[in-house]
C-alpha cells in the first residue's frame, strides 16, 4: 500500500510570466516582470522605467506557451500529472489594473487552457498572483503601498473565482508572499508588490505598510472566493527556508529562533487571522505607522486561509556574530548566514538538504495544524544534450528523489496532512531570480538560451520517464 493517499495531487508548476510569452498578445497589459532585464547569479536583473529599446527582457517571449499550450499538456499527461499550477497572469485580465471590466480575451485564454488540461484529466492548481502585478499600479499608484491595490487585487480574485471556480478548486493568493521580508533585495519587494524603496524610507516600516495591504486584499479574497462558492480550497503560499542555528551557543539557537520569523510571518496572519506579537513589539520598538484602519482586524480574521503552499529549495544556517560578508557563498540566507558545512550547494548557491524538506513539514503542520501543499521543489542546474540528442539529468532526479523520500517520511512518521507535490519548472523556463534559461529545471527540455535563441523544441529529459514512474506508482518507485 502507497503512503500517499490516493488522490495525492502529483504534479508540476510554472508561473505564467515564466514561461506563456505572449507578453503584448491578447489585450495583455505590461506587468512587472516585463520590464525586468537579464542577469545571472551575482548580477541582479535591472528594472526598467518601461519596455525599452535595446534592452533583453526574457519574459517577453518565455519559451512561448501561449501558442504552444496543447502541444505541451499532451507531454504533461504522458507523464500522468495529476494537476498543474501556474498563475493567471493579472494583467491578461485587467491590463492596466484599475479598470472595472476585465479583458475578455484575456480570460478566454485561461478558459481554453483550463478546459485542456481538465480534457487530459489534469487539474489546474491557481495563484492568483504571481510576481504579475500590473505595471501600472506599480508606476502610478506605488504598488501595495497603496491601499487602493487591496481593491484592485479583490476585483480581479472575484472576476477569477467566478469564471473558473467550476474548473478550479485549489486556489493560492499571493505567490511567496514572504519573499519580500528581504528588503535587501531590491527584486522581492518589486515582484511582490511593485514597490521600489527611496532613500527617504525605511525599508522596515514600508515592508510592512505593503504587508499589511496584501494581507488584506489575500484575506479579502479567501472571503470573495468562499463567498462564490465554498468548495473552493484557498491557500496561501509561502517560501519556506528552514533557519538551523549554527552551533548549540544559545545566542546562535536564538539568532535562528528570530530569523526564522522572517519566514513565519505572512503565514502566520494568513493562517491565523491576526499580527503575531513578535511584529507588534517591533511596530511598537522601533515607532512604525503600519495603517491597520478600523475593521481591518475583522477582515484578517475573516479570511483566513484553507491550507497553506509554499516552496522549499534549500535551508539556510545563521550565526549569531557573522558578518555580512559571510553571505557571499550561500543563498536564501539572512546578514548573518553562513554555510552549513554539513550540506553542499548547487551552482546558485542554493544548499541542498532533503532532511530540511522533512523538518520544514514537520514545522509546518505543527504550527498551523492545517493541510500542507508543496507547491514548488526542484533543482536548476545546466543540462547538456549528448550526442544522440538524450538528456541524462541524474542530479535532478537524485536530488527530487531525495526529497520525494523525506515528504514520505514526514507523512509516515510525522503525520503530516499533505496533498500533493508539484515540482518546479516542469518544463524549463525562464528563472525568476537570474533571468536566466541556462538554470534548468524542467523535466522536459526547452531549446532556448539566455540570449533567447533557439528553436523553442520541446524534448524528453531523463527525468521525464523517472517521474512518470514515480507518479505511476504513487511515490512508492523513487
Ligand atoms: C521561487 C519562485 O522563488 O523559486 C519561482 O516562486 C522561481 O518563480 C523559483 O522560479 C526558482 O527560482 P529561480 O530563481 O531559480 O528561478
Amino acid at each position: 500500500m502507497s503512503r500517499f493517499s490516493d488522490d495525492f495531487l502529483w504534479g508540476g508548476a510554472v508561473a505564467a510570466h515564466q514561461f506563456e510569452g505572449g507578453y503584448d498578445q491578447g489585450g495583455k497589459g505590461l506587468s512587472v516582470v516585463d520590464v525586468l532585464t537579464a542577469g545571472a547569479h551575482g548580477t541582479p536583473r535591472r528594472i526598467t522605467e518601461t519596455v525599452e529599446e535595446g534592452e533583453y527582457y526574457p519574459n517577453h517571449e518565455a519559451i512561448d506557451f501561449y501558442h504552444r499550450y496543447e502541444e505541451d499538456i499532451s507531454l504533461f499527461a504522458e507523464m500522468g500529472l495529476k494537476c498543474f499550477r501556474t498563475s493567471i497572469a493579472w494583467s491578461r485580465i485587467f491590463p492596466l489594473g484599475d479598470e472595472h471590466e476585465p479583458n475578455e480575451e484575456g480570460l478566454r485564454f485561461y478558459d481554453d487552457l483550463f478546459d485542456e488540461l481538465l480534457a487530459n484529466g489534469i487539474q489546474p492548481v491557481i495563484t492568483l498572483s504571481h510576481f504579475e502585478l500590473p505595471l501600472h499600479l506599480a508606476r502610478e499608484y506605488g504598488g501595495f503601498r497603496n491601499r487602493k491595490l487591496v481593491d484592485f487585487f479583490a476585483r480581479f480574485a472575484r472576476v477569477c473565482f467566478e469564471r473558473y471556480h467550476s474548473k478550479v478548486r485549489y486556489w493560492m493568493t499571493f505567490n511567496e508572499i514572504n519573499n519580500q521580508m528581504d528588503t535587501r533585495n531590491h527584486l522581492f519587494l518589486w515582484t511582490n508588490s511593485g514597490v521600489v524603496l527611496t532613500e527617504e524610507d525605511d525599508p522596515r516600516e514600508v515592508l510592512f505598510q505593503v504587508a499589511h495591504h496584501e494581507l488584506l486584499a489575500s484575506a479579502q479574497a479567501v472571503a470573495i472566493g468562499k463567498e462564490i462558492d465554498p468548495d473552493l480550497q484557498i491557500g496561501a503560499m509561502v517560501s519556506h527556508v528552514p533557519v538551523y542555528p549554527y552551533s548549540c551557543d544559545p545566542a546562535d539557537v536564538m539568532a535562528a529562533q528570530i530569523a526564522s520569523r522572517e519566514r513565519f510571518f505572512f503565514a502566520d496572519v494568513q493562517v491565523r487571522g491576526h499580527y503575531p506579537p513578535y511584529a507588534v513589539k517591533e511596530w511598537e520598538r522601533e515607532g512604525y505607522r503600519v495603517g491597520i484602519e478600523e475593521g481591518d482586524e475583522e477582515i484578517l480574521a475573516a479570511g483566513t486561509v484553507d491550507y497553506l503552499g509554499f516552496s522549499y529549495y534549500m535551508s539556510t544556517v545563521v550565526k549569531a556574530d557573522a558578518s555580512n560578508d559571510a553571505t557571499d557563498s550561500v543563498d536564501g540566507g539572512f546578514a548573518n548566514s553562513v554555510p552549513n558545512p554539513y550540506v553542499k550547494a548547487s551552482d546558485w548557491g542554493w544548499q541542498i538538504d532533503p532532511t530540511g524538506l522533512r523538518f520544514t513539514l514537520a514545522t509546518l503542520a505543527e504550527r498551523y495544524e492545517l493541510p500542507l501543499f508543496i507547491v514548488e521543489n526542484g533543482f536548476g542546474m545546466v543540462d547538456e544534450i549528448a550526442e544522440d540528442g538524450t538528456i541524462s539529468d541524474a542530479p535532478r532526479i537524485d536530488y527530487l528523489r531525495a526529497h520525494i523520500e523525506a515528504m514520505r517520511d514526514a507523512v509516515e512518521y510525522d503525520g503530516v496532512d499533505l496533498i500533493g507535490y508539484t515540482p518546479w519548472g516542469i518544463i524549463d523556463l525562464v528563472s525568476f531570480t537570474t533571468g536566466e534559461m541556462k538554470k534548468r529545471y524542467g523535466f522536459i527540455h526547452v531549446d532556448r538560451d539566455n540570449a533567447g535563441e533557439g528553436t523553442l523544441e520541446r524534448r524528453r529529459k531523463e527525468s521525464f520517464e523517472w517521474y512518470r514512474t514515480v507518479i505511476a506508482s504513487n511515490g512508492e518507485n523513487l
